[in-house]
């Protein structure tokens, strides 16, 4: 039997069924999880965890203190400054609109971004003064897709060409920054500067040799120290440019600087590196693995997003890269998985619980044949997908399946 048991009560070794607060309000990645060390209590503690399920037989009967006070979850560090109170529930307080009618304005709204970035790299090649109206007009649009419904610009996003790559790549850093500042619960103006500042980020590799950024093979030590060079360019083009606020030269500056002090130029390490910075340098990663390359192709989201988490605690900000993997999702649109019920399918969209997506049916992997095409929401109880649930991400090349088709984005 499952029964509820005060923090106070959790011991090494005992397994949590499930917690006593939303996904977004603990600082695991599943709602389930053994407990492997003191140190694990002491941080739900900190995230303000006063109470869990867990299985019967596992602890002496505890009693729950009469009246327990929920603490607000503190941000992941010291960045009360720009966090609201509200933190984590604002992105789902904002008016959703379903995909199948977002993916329509966010695709306008993608293709004006990549003009406006197209235009502000043309600008710096021809050594002109960059003009930011068109760019901030650009983060604004695609700030209020990511609000109507995010999952339509991260769909989009995987839609590449990798002759494109650098203007691509301003742009999706630019919705994952505005994305990952929404779901910390920024303010619009902060996320609209960050998101600006993700557009803006590499702007100073239009100050290296195309040769070099575009060489299909491994970069000798002359040629690393180059690309290395494109964040002082960046730095000194920014310098020249009107009205750019503080937050968007950090970024610029510091997204290749990492958390243990390993980055470049400087080797900053922890809060030495702006907020701005430090979400940058997730974003940055997260798209540069995840695209395909002319040297090598991009890694599934879901293997990148493990990746990051593995790198959380040395080359990021821990709580950072737990927000962000919130904030794209465990299963992110546009992945392929599979169901305990044998379904093979396509995420369409998260929902309110992360780990229950909606999910478009595919391919009958028990039977082995192709099914009518159907969308089920695994979050929705009674018949509609409640009683499903996803076992696996898989990987689409080797299902030979191309989730974009699917969702009737190509
Ligand atoms: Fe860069």
């Amino acid at each position: 039997m499952i029964k509820k048991v005060p923090i106070e009560a959790l011991q090494p070794g005992m397994h949590i069924e499930r917690f006593d607060c939303g996904w977004l309000d603990h600082p695991f990645i599943f709602n389930s999880k053994k407990i492997k060390n003191q140190a694990e209590i002491e941080r739900l503690k900190t995230w303000g965890v006063t109470q869990v399920y867990i299985e019967d037989g596992q602890c002496p009967e505890p009693t729950l203190p009469a009246r327990i006070e929920r603490k607000i979850p503190p941000p992941p560090v010291a960045f009360e400054h720009i966090v609201t109170p509200q933190t984590a529930r604002v992105d789902r307080e904002l008016k959703h609109i379903p995909i199948c009618h977002e993916i329509v304005r966010a695709q306008k709204v993608r293709q004006r971004a990549s003009l406006a970035a197209k235009n502000i790299l043309a600008d710096v090649q021809a050594g002109k003064k960059i003009q930011t109206r068109e760019a901030k007009t650009a983060v604004g649009e695609l700030d209020n897709s990511i609000c109507h419904n995010k999952d339509a610009l991260f769909l989009l996003m995987r839609l590449r060409k990798k002759d494109e790559y650098t203007f691509d790549h301003s742009v999706s850093v630019g919705v994952l920054l505005l994305a990952f500042c929404r779901a910390m619960g920024f303010d619009q103006e902060t996320t609209r500067t960050i998101g600006l500042g993700g557009l803006l980020h590499d702007v100073g590799k239009m100050a290296v040799p195309q040769a070099i950024l575009n060489k299909p093979s491994a970069l000798n030590e002359d040629e690393f120290k180059k690309i290395q060079q494109h964040v002082i360019y960046c730095k000194e083009i920014l310098a020249t440019t009107h009205n750019i606020p503080l937050p968007v030269a950090q970024i610029a500056m510091e997204h290749h600087e990492r958390f243990d002090g390993t980055g470049y130029p400087h080797g900053l390490a922890a809060e030495a590196i702006s907020l701005g910075g430090q979400m940058a340098a997730i974003t940055d990663v997260f798209d540069a693995l995840t695209s395909d390359r002319c040297y090598r192709n991009g890694i599934d989201q879901v293997e990148v997003l493990r990746q990051l988490y593995g790198w959380s605690h040395s080359h990021f900000n821990e709580g950072l890269v737990h927000r962000f993997i919130r904030c794209i999702g465990v299963y992110p649109a546009g992945t392929l998985v599979q169901l305990e019920s044998g379904m093979l399918g396509v995420v369409v969209e998260s929902t309110d619980n992360l780990l229950r997506p909606v999910v478009r049916l595919i391919y009958d992997t028990r039977h082995d044949w192709a099914i009518r095409q159907k969308d089920i929401d695994l979050s929705k109880p009674n018949g509609k997908g409640g009683e499903d649930r996803i076992i696996s991400y898989e990987s689409a090349k080797r299902w030979r399946i191309n989730p974009l088709k699917v969702l009737g984005l190509t």
